[in-house]
């Protein structure tokens, strides 16, 4: 028995060793290695089992403390998905309607409404207590047939865009929180954009879509919407001139959205960001940071995700710093739903979760931005 219980008891102790030996190696191994390029070695379905979720609230419950809503483009097809819809409604206070609101997909033909996506998630978001931002009723693309061939007087024309704004905004009366009344409606050097718009009705169409949509919903902000236009250019210069006009005409415009559909190589100067907002803060206008990405050139490098992780913080702040800037919102929310590989070749990666639903650098960086600015308030 003594010499068995003797035996038992070197055997532990020299397992102990070896094991305190081989955990000792790995560790040392692990060191040398670095973190950093284990990341990268390990298998994408390892990667996703040592993702670490720190214990920070999510990131709704900080940006409301903050004062801002944050929110994702949302499509409805993608809400009956079990994890797409957790993230969702846990992470986000504010929706955009992706593209079920477009003029094509909810007004297919003339006397045809489609509103059961926009329906499914105006719903969806009213359940967990989101926003809403309607998106978007003056664009030149996604139009229906029987309007982008369409040939019609300019009575017409404006009969079409008056019907279609007062059934869309007034469908919705009450539960849309702020509108893209009129989107991408300038080019780049700084004039209005050719569009079936301009050139049926003639630029009033921008004042008459504002007015029609005041009308239909009172209580809705109304916003221009526009991209490569978020820091000091010709284009912002010209939507300042565009909204600064309408303003003094009495037109009822409430704000200006950002779309920073950005990419890694060539993302807008923050402190012009700021200074942008600043102007139109002046105006008495709001911002809403509309439809941000970060795309990247595929394959994306962890040195990629830090340097999108620290583009995302840098805007966030500048909109949290500003008194004026009052959401947040990003064009979807995963890797694995962005219209960015299906519209710029050989880049992705854009979003704050990856195609597993593993929150990236950026999304800790985010939420460290609103913790940041909590502690400092
Ligand atoms: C994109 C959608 O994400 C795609 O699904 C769709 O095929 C094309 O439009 N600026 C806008 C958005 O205002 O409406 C666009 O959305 C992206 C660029």
């Amino acid at each position: 028995m003594r010499l068995m219980g003797r035996k038992l008891l070197y055997g532990v102790i020299i397992g102990l060793i070896i094991g305190f030996a081989a955990g000792y190696f790995i560790r040392g191994m692990m060191v040398e290695a670095g973190i950093k390029e284990l990341y990268e070695q390990i298998s994408e379905f390892r990667r996703r089992m040592v993702v670490v979720r720190m214990a920070i609230p999510p990131l709704r419950n900080i940006a409301e403390k903050c004062g801002i809503y944050i929110g994702a483009a949302v499509e409805r097809s993608l809400l009956d998905i079990p994890d797409y819809a957790y993230i969702l409604k846990q992470e986000f206070n504010i929706l955009t309607t992706e593209n079920a609101l477009k003029f094509g997909p909810v007004h297919p033909q003339p006397n045809v409404y489609s509103f059961g996506d926009a329906d499914y998630i105006i719903n969806f978001a009213e359940s967990n207590g989101m926003r809403v931002r309607g998106h978007t009723l003056v664009w030149h693309q996604q139009l229906p047939g029987w309007v982008a061939q369409g040939k019609y007087t300019r009575e017409e024309w404006i009969n079409i865009l008056r019907e279609h704004i007062m059934t869309v905004v007034g469908r919705f009366r009450g539960r849309i929180y702020a509108w893209d009344v009129v989107n991408e409606a300038i080019a780049d050097d700084g004039t209005l954009r050719d569009t079936v718009w301009l050139r049926n009705i003639g630029p009033e169409y921008i004042e008459m879509a504002f007015r029609w949509a005041h009308e239909a919903d009172p209580q809705a902000l109304l916003f221009y919407n526009d991209y490569g236009a978020e820091g000091l250019n010709a284009k912002s210069d010209a939507i300042y001139n565009l909204v600064k006009g309408l303003l003094e005409k009495g037109v009822p415009i409430h704000g200006v959205g950002l779309q920073m559909h950005i990419s890694l190589e060539n993302p807008p100067n923050p402190q012009e960001v700021a200074a942008n907002i600043k102007r139109l803060n002046e105006l008495g206008l709001e911002v809403h940071i509309t439809e941000m990405d970060v795309r990247i050139r595929m394959p994306a490098k962890w040195e990629d995700l830090i340097k999108q992780a620290e583009i995302y913080r840098d805007i966030l702040r500048v909109c949290l710093t500003a008194d004026n800037c009052k959401a947040f919102v990003m064009w979807g929310f995963t890797d694995k739903y962005s219209w960015i590989p299906g519209y710029f070749s050989g880049y992705g990666a854009a979003l704050i979760f990856d195609e597993f639903y593993a929150p990236k650098p950026a999304y800790y960086y985010i939420a460290a931005t609103l913790i940041e600015h909590l502690t400092k308030k």
